[in-house]
């Protein structure tokens, strides 16, 4: 008898275990979903200035706030946290490569971000093109359709 309830005990402690990971894996997936949606507004929004050749120094906090974000994104994706989201495994397989991805993406908005608030409108429009391929780069290999 003694030993059924501690065996139920520790069987229950181990769900207990199994549930507090997957919601701090839901709670990690979705708060990284939310960034990238933030990302992509971002884009859009920055999309529509150069499409208009509009004033772009307004586009220089949202390139900032993507810079930011691009250059601490991988700590976002904890070991363990596929579950239930679109990251690949190659996320952590070939971290390397993801990181340099991240880093690229960093690179490429910071060099927007310098680009408005010098008020350099050509150099806004490459420094966007460049912001956009590197998203595409990442997901083509990290992220599934
Ligand atoms: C270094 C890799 C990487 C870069 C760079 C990157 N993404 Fe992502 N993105 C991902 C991964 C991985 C996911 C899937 C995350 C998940 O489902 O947990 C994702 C998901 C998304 C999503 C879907 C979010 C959702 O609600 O499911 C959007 C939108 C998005 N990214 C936009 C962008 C935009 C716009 C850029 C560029 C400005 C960008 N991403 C750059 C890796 C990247």
């Amino acid at each position: 008898m003694k030993q059924w309830v501690l065996a139920a005990g520790i069987a229950a402690l181990s769900l207990g275990a199994v549930s507090v990971g997957a919601v701090w894996a839901q709670d990690v997936v979705a708060q990284r979903e939310a960034d990238m949606k933030r990302m992509g507004s971002h884009l859009q929004a920055i999309k529509a200035v150069v499409d208009a050749s509009g004033p772009v120094a307004p586009v220089a906090e949202r390139a900032a706030d993507m810079r930011d974000y691009f250059a601490r994104m991988t700590g976002q994706f904890p070991a363990g946290s596929a579950e239930g989201s679109k990251a690949l495994p190659a996320v952590w397989s070939d971290n390397a490569g993801f990181e340099r991805a991240a880093s690229n993406a960093a690179a490429a908005a910071g060099k927007l971000a310098s680009a408005a608030s010098a008020n350099d409108s050509s150099a806004v429009a490459a420094a966007f093109r460049e912001v956009a391929a590197s998203c595409g780069a990442c997901h083509r290999g990290y992220r599934a359709r």
